[in-house]
This record gives structure tokens, C-alpha cells and sequence, in this order.
């Protein structure tokens, strides 16, 4: 049978994902693709960690070797911090490999660029798992709302930070205890700090924006406001008036400009987004055609985002190489 050969940059919660999901799932891969995907090759930091790898696959810290591994065919991406990411997936690119990538924090700042290099040389640049973790929001707006005039967009885009405010509501837990477990549940990023002062969900509602508007709002404009303020007092006394708090992104056309916000609101049990608990994650788009519509599921986590990454890979596979300059 033929061999995909892939590379996985990063071994850490999603690396890990994928890595156990390509193998649990060989078969319904194969019966899709119908060729085998092997995972050549792990790209990680720290060389001295214990690791629970094939001894066939090659562990690098050099990422030139990857590029060396001759007929790759995809590298999956899921390490931290913009710069390395973007060279590596230009690199990746330019070698004519697909690239899915998980980096939402590259990926806001230099997403079009890489579609734009993927389009060039006709390769899969996917991108689905940067944003909501397993829901898969890209493909339904990209391929289930191609005709629809989207006004609005309205998500809570942070595991973490929902995952928090839940735990402090339903358990009284401390906002640092509710952290503690998001942390211990490869919700959180190493460094929290981006989840809960709003940038993370700011970083996914840029991505998007490209997709939805194909533009963003200047940044400077965006207010964006984390949950690391909220007391477990503030999440009680909403509660006795049956209200929630949720971290909200929210844009829209405003004139010929878009208009962002990141920041915790009270809603109420009406609104799209009261019901949404834990780690999930939802989206709510304001179309022309179909007028409003939720999408909703786990937002974070091992294997959500390695199902999003696998099965971005299997759809972008699929396409005929040629039409990857369909902008698709
Ligand atoms: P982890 O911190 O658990 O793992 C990161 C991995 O990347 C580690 O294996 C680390 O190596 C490796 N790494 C980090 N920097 C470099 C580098 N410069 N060169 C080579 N390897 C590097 O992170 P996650 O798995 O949680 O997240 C990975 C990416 O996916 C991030 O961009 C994150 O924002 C995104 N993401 C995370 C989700 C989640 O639920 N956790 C969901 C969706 C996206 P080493 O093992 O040696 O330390
Ligand atoms: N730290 C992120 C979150 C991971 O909690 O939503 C998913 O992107």
C-alpha cells in the first residue's frame, strides 16, 4: 500500500494527540486515503524528556532534518511561538509538502501569507484546528457558507477561560484552583497568560475574520479583556440573578469597517451562548440566508484538536493537487 509519510513538529499535548490518534485510527485512515500515514519523524525542544515514541521514528531538535526526509508528504504543526512556526512551515512549503498547523498565534499574524505560499505551490494549508479545537468551524464557514452574506460572528473561543468560569459557578472553585485543572487537562497554553487576559480567543477571532470578512480590524482598535478579574463573588451573585458569564468574541461590519471585542459579558438564559459549559467552545454566525446558526463542541484538549488536525489533513488530501489555487 502507498505511504504518506509525515512529520510532527511538537510532541507535546497535541503533538501526543496526533501522533495516538494516527495509529488508533489507521484503519479508517487507510480506508479514506487508501494508503497508509506513518509518522516519520517528531520534532521537539528539549531532547533529554521521556518520550513513548517508535524507535523507527526519527526525534530531531533540528528541524533541517526533517526538511531532509526525502518525499515527505505533510507536517503537522503543533509547537509554540509565531517566528519558528512560520519559518518552518515556509520551509515545509516551499519543499511541497501540505502543511496543518494548530499555531493560532502564528497563524493570526501570518495566515494569508502561508495560504498564499500553499496556493503558489499548490499544497493543503490547513488550519482548522487554530481555532475552536474540535469544532469544525473553518470547514462549515469555508465550504457550508460559501453564498451567505455573513453580518456577524459571535463565539466563546477559549477552553480555558469557559472551563474556568464554569468550574467557580457550578464547584465555587477559586479562579487559581479552576486554572490548576484546566492546566492538568492540556486545556491551558504552558503559559496561561494568553487564555485568560483574552489574547488566545483575540488570536482565533482574527483567523476568523480573514475567512469570514477576508480582512482584519486593526488590532490597536480591538478591545480585548480577559477573565482574570472575575471573583467567584461576581460569577454568585450573577448566578442568584440567573446570568452567566461568558468570555465573548464578537465582530461585525460597522460601516466599511469591522468591529471586535474580546471580553467577558452577562447573558442571560436567551442568549445563543448562556448554555455553552466547560470546555466546549461555540460559534454563532449571522448569515443572510440562514439567519443565525450555533455550532458548538469541545474547544480544547488532546484529542479534539488531533481530530481537527487529522481530519483537516484527510479533506485537504483529497483535493486535487491543481485546486489548491482555487483559494480553497
Ligand atoms: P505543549 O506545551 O503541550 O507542547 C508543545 C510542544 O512543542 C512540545 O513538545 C515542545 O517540545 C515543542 N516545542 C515548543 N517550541 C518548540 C520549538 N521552538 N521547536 C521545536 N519544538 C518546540 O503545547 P500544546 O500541545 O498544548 O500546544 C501546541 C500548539 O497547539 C500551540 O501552538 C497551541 O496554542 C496549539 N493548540 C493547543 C490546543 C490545546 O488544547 N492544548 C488546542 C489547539 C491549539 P518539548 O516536548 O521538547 O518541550
Ligand atoms: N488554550 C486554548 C484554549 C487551547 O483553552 O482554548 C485551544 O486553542
Amino acid at each position: 500500500m502507498t505511504k504518506i509519510k509525515a512529520a510532527l513538529l511538537g510532541f507535546g499535548t497535541v503533538g501526543q494527540g496526533v501522533y495516538e490518534a494516527i495509529k488508533s485510527h489507521q484503519e479508517k485512515l487507510q480506508e479514506r486515503l487508501v494508503a497508509e500515514v506513518e509518522i516519520v519523524a517528531v520534532l521537539i525542544k528539549e531532547p533529554y524528556k521521556k518520550r513513548e515514541i517508535d524507535p523507527s521514528v526519527l526525534i530531531t531538535t533540528n528541524f533541517e532534518d526533517i526538511l531532509n526526509i526525502p518525499d515527505l508528504d505533510v507536517v503537522f504543526e503543533a509547537i509554540v511561538g509565531e517566528t519558528p512556526s512560520f519559518t518552518y512551515l515556509s520551509k515545509a512549503i516551499e519543499k511541497g509538502c501540505h502543511v496543518i498547523t494548530a499555531n493560532k498565534v502564528m497563524f493570526a499574524k501570518y495566515g494569508k501569507l502561508l495560504l498564499e505560499k500553499g496556493r503558489k505551490k499548490n499544497v493543503y494549508v490547513g488550519y482548522e484546528a487554530t481555532t475552536a479545537g474540535g469544532v469544525p468551524i473553518i470547514r462549515t464557514i469555508s465550504q457550508q457558507l460559501q453564498v451567505n452574506d455573513i453580518q456577524r460572528v459571535q463565539a466563546v473561543l477559549n477552553g480555558t477561560s469557559n472551563f474556568i468560569l464554569t468550574e467557580m459557578r457550578e464547584k465555587g472553585l477559586s479562579f487559581q484552583k479552576a486554572l490548576e485543572s484546566a492546566q492538568l487537562h492540556g486545556y491551558a497554553e504552558a503559559d496561561p497568560a494568553n487564555d485568560i487576559e483574552g489574547k488566545d480567543a483575540f488570536f482565533k477571532l482574527m483567523i476568523l475574520s480573514d475567512l469570514v470578512f477576508g480582512a482584519q480590524p486593526d488590532w490597536d482598535a480591538v478591545e480585548v479583556e480577559g477573565i482574570q478579574h472575575i471573583t467567584v463573588e461576581d460569577i454568585q451573585a450573577a448566578k442568584t440573578q440567573h446570568l452567566r458569564y461568558k468570555h465573548i468574541a464578537d465582530i461585525y461590519r460597522y460601516g466599511r469597517t469591522l468591529k471586535a471585542s474580546v471580553k467577558p459579558v452577562l447573558v442571560a438564559p436567551d442568549h445563543a451562548l448562556y448554555s455553552i459549559e466547560g470546555v466546549e467552545n461555540a460559534v454563532t454566525i449571522y448569515a443572510s440566508l440562514v439567519d443565525k446558526i450555533t455550532i458548538s463542541g469541545p474547544g480544547a484538549g488532546k484529542f479534539p484538536t488531533a481530530s481537527a488536525m487529522i481530519e483537516d489533513f484527510v479533506s485537504g488530501y483529497q483535493i486535487p493537487r491543481y485546486q489548491f489555487t482555487l483559494n480553497i
